[in-house]
């Protein structure tokens, strides 16, 4: 599907994006493996999180819909008939290669295009140190991966990257261990992995950048999982950007190692407001409220690079609007994303009119310049797809998006929402 999209006089209107992908994922793989049963509410839509569940399907997870509930009978796994298909999803490919690391059948897991391009020696690597035994193309770099019955055993392992992927792919694989695995981070990534298994009864702590995990057994749980802050980031970049705007997004998770985009929008001087803060399941929620603001550039790096990685497309965006040159680095792992974003955003928002400048590691975008829809690609990726939905709301002229329906991947009414904002 191709959709063409005009700058709208106001943008108006309450919002709740489909439940968070990270914990939808992570609250189906951790239930299916636990004991006992488990109901699941606002599980996301994208079809990610669908292809997680068809994966735990296929290893025999007793799983069933009724009532906008995911109903889910943990139990052990059994051989699967056929090969593991992850489709797009990263998360689903990582993560349960931790658990089949730990599994006592052979088991092939492989996705879509763009999954075979992904690197995997990240997790293959630390698994294999682990005792793992996979195989795989490229000696283990590249899917589809083998995963044949072994024992494994605790390490201590200090992570070259700052990835929730990689670190919830060694502490799923360390319940199976004989001992405890001690994990040394670099910088802070999502935590929804540990918060959940504290929650399920598993022993894990923090030292600062540490964690230390002992082997154990899952106890389910049910999860009420919040809106995505990744597919909330849309709306609130729409309404600081556009002149005439207010938007409310609902009931989303603002867990402190996802919000670095509010952080940086709010550096740049964007006004966002968070109301009816809330504890949920260990997981803290709130409403956003986002209105037209005067941006001024900023530098984005460092620590908080692993708190805003999703959201750095929108965000170079954002900073078209800004007065004065920003800088995003220590972000080179945009590169081997769904898409390589440093790349597509450089040519899309290029195409628009801005003046932006692709790094090795990152952009150099000086905001400003009056912005023109043009005619934009997706590079089949859902975060480049609804990032040049919004800059069709914010540019003039038409905007013409290819291969829209890629945002189905994380927000199948993407589109829909898009338009109940638009006040003529
Ligand atoms: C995710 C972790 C991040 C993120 C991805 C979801 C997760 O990947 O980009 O969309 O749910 O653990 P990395 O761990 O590779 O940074």
């Amino acid at each position: 599907m191709d959709t063409v999209i005009q700058q709208p006089h106001k943008l108006r209107g309450t919002i709740t994006p489909p439940g968070d992908k990270s914990i939808s994922h992570r609250s189906a793989i951790f239930n299916a493996l636990a004991r006992g049963t488990s109901h699941i509410s606002n599980y996301g839509t994208g079809a990610d999180v669908q292809s997680t569940l068809k994966v735990l399907r296929a290893l025999g997870s007793r799983i069933k819909k009724t009532d906008g509930l995911i109903n889910i009978v943990g139990g052990e796994f059994k051989e699967p008939s056929n090969l593991l298909y992850t489709g797009n999803s990263g998360t689903t490919t990582r993560l349960m290669a931790g658990v089949l690391s730990g599994q006592k059948f052979l088991s092939i897991m492989s996705g879509d295009k763009s999954i075979r391009m992904r690197p995997m020696a990240r997790i293959v690597d630390p698994l294999r140190e682990m005792g793992a035994s996979i195989e795989g193309r490229q000696g283990g770099r590249l899917c589809p991966l083998v995963f044949k019955q072994s024992n494994l055993h605790g390490i201590e392992y200090d992570m070259p990257i700052p990835s929730a992927q990689v670190k919830s792919a060694l502490l799923l694989a360390a319940l199976y261990a004989d001992g405890p695995t001690i994990i040394h981070q670099p910088a802070l990534s999502r935590d929804h992995t540990e918060l959940m298994f504290r929650a399920m009864g598993i022993n894990v702590s923090e030292h600062g950048l540490s964690l230390n995990i002992e082997p154990g057994q899952l106890n389910a749980i049910d999860v009420n999982v919040p809106a995505d802050i990744s597919s909330a980031a849309y709306w609130v970049v729409a309404a600081i950007c556009h002149s005439n705007a207010k938007i409310t997004i609902q009931n989303v998770g603002i867990n402190p190692t996802r919000t670095g985009i509010l952080d940086a929008l709010e550096m740049m001087g964007a006004s966002i407001n968070i109301e009816n803060k809330r504890l949920e399941g260990g997981e803290l929620v709130g409403d956003i409220i986002a209105e037209s603001s005067e941006l001024n550039s900023a530098v984005i790096e460092g620590d908080l690079i692993p708190r805003l990685i999703d959201e750095i497309p929108i965000l170079s965006l954002a900073a078209c609007f800004a007065k004065g040159t920003t800088i995003i680095r220590d972000a080179e792992e945009l590169r081997i994303k769904e898409s390589d974003r440093i790349f597509a955003m450089q040519s899309e928002l290029s195409r628009l009119g801005a003046l932006v400048q692709e790094t090795k590691d990152g952009l150099i975008i000086t905001g400003g310049k009056l912005l023109k829809g043009s005619n934009h690609q997706t590079y089949s990726d859902h975060r480049i797809a609804m990032t040049m939905g919004i800059a069709g709301l914010l540019a003039s002229g038409q905007t013409y998006v290819q291969d829209a329906d890629a945002a189905s991947i994380s927000y199948p009414t993407f589109w829909e929402d898009l338009e109940s904002l638009k006040v003529a």
